[in-house]
């Protein structure tokens, strides 16, 4: 087999021609998965292996003059995924009705056969989305309610949900209901019966979180769904932190409806999401923009968001492949590690709080640390201006703290400048 030295040497002047971004990037995606194949070991094992993690940080284009550890905001891309949506975009725009509408379209066909693949259900089940929030209203706005009707969801849910589940308030004349639930939560049962006891005759649906943003909380979506079912009140699940962060399958939920941001932990473009309705269930779920009523029962009547780019859903297909070159398995072991080293540094629960749990079944790559004494918005624009690290201030009514998100491109190096900066921040107080 030809080397890519001598590939490229064959492609000369012509290569460069088409310019770096456009023609090197697909080998540089297919070299990466495939070196990263070499790599054997148990995913706990990889996590630790700096050649392994060196190799997908090469992937990245980020900046390494400051520190990212808020990739639960939005996450960058590999820079061939970022390549392949500008190649699609460049040929979108040469004559976009055709090129856009009539080649590339139905290109995300195969994009949702990926997904739904990848998920674990049927191609017929999955909608391609700009992002978690607009999954999330299709489901929220698409019940009908009554006056009346009930709501029920907790108090950490995302506050964007819950202002539009308020705005149904002021509209519909429904009613939220929203229930606590403990920081950390290391107690299924007591979710489940936290959820079961807030139900009343009048509540007609429940949206949980799969991963509570504010603290990386992972909770029992399947214990929560199963007993709703039994009373017939179907359940939203709110994955915008969950797909492609850690490994799971939707059978290991069992749920009708499931959201999730693409651009998070898949690291495809910036403003692609995913929405999963069981075939079953689309019929009865209004779309966010009307569709035809030949539609009804069709998955894609929830696309029908008028014109927009193609080439955001196409690059979706580099980000997978990049994903499942890694395997979530490693992926899950790496952000918990990554976490962990801080963690086991400057957390005593005493003056540095931590309010996520330890227990892998329910926490992963984010962690909300708490320095008692010190403001988050203080410490987080500490950290910035002292330190060119970038995190993420949470402020709850029954917790507060920073929370730190890293990624698959962070280097042990950035995370032990990172706790020497809290280091010298503790010490301050
Ligand atoms: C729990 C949760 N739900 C929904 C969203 C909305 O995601 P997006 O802004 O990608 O629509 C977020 C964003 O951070 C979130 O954390």
């Amino acid at each position: 087999m030809e080397s890519r030295k001598q590939f490229l040497k064959k492609l000369g002047a012509g290569a460069a021609a088409f310019g770096a971004s456009t023609f090197f990037s697909p080998i540089k995606a297919h070299e990466i998965t495939q070196d990263l194949k070499g790599f054997t070991g148990s995913a706990t094992d990889i996590a630790k292996n700096e050649d392994y993690w060196a190799r997908v940080q090469q992937a990245f284009t980020v900046d390494r003059s400051l520190i990212n550890l808020n990739n639960g905001g939005v996450s960058p891309s590999p820079d061939f995924v970022q390549a392949a949506m500008k190649k699609h975009l460049d040929f979108s725009n040469q004559a976009p009705v055709y090129n856009m509408w009539r080649i590339l379209e139905p290109r995300r066909e195969g994009v949702r056969q990926r997904l739904a693949r990848n998920f674990g259900v049927d191609t017929e089940e999955i909608a391609l989305t700009r992002n978690a929030s607009e999954s999330l209203q299709i489901c929220q706005l698409g019940f009908d309610l009554n006056p009346g009707d009930e709501v029920l969801t907790t108090d950490q849910d995302y506050p964007r949900m819950i202002n539009t589940f308020k705005q149904r308030e002021r509209r519909d004349g429904i009613k939220l209901n929203q229930i606590s639930i403990p920081v950390p939560a290391e107690n299924d049962e007591e979710i489940v019966h936290r959820f079961e006891q807030a139900i009343t005759p009048k509540t007609k649906l429940i949206l949980m979180c799969h991963i509570i943003n504010l603290t990386g909380q992972i909770l029992p979506v399947k214990k929560v769904v199963q007993m709703a079912r039994k009373k017939s009140i179907p359940v939203i699940v709110d994955g915008a932190h969950a797909y492609a962060h850690f490994d799971f399958k939707h059978e290991d939920l069992d749920c009708d409806f499931y959201t999730s941001s693409l651009h998070k932990w898949l690291f495809a473009p910036h403003g692609t999401g995913l929405l999963y309705v069981r075939k079953n269930k689309i019929k009865d779920l209004w779309p966010l923009m009307a569709a035809a009523e030949s539609q009804d029962d069709d998955i894609r009547k929830f696309e029908e968001i008028g014109t927009h780019p193609a080439a955001n859903y196409l690059a979706i297909g580099e980000a997978l492949t990049f994903h499942e070159g890694i395997g979530s398995k490693r992926k899950e072991a790496r952000l918990k590690y990554l976490n962990d080293l801080w963690i086991d540094e400057i957390v005593d629960g005493d003056k540095v709080v931590l309010h996520t749990s330890r227990n892998p079944k329910y926490a992963c790559g984010i962690a909300t640390v708490e320095i008692k004494g010190v403001e988050p918005g203080k410490l987080n624009g500490a950290l910035w201006n002292e330190h060119r690290i970038i995190t993420t201030p949470i402020v709850h009514d029954q917790f507060k703290g920073i929370r730190v998100t890293p990624n698959v491109y962070t280097t042990r190096e950035e995370i032990a400048r990172f706790t020497a900066a809290m280091k010298q921040q503790i010490n301050k107080v």
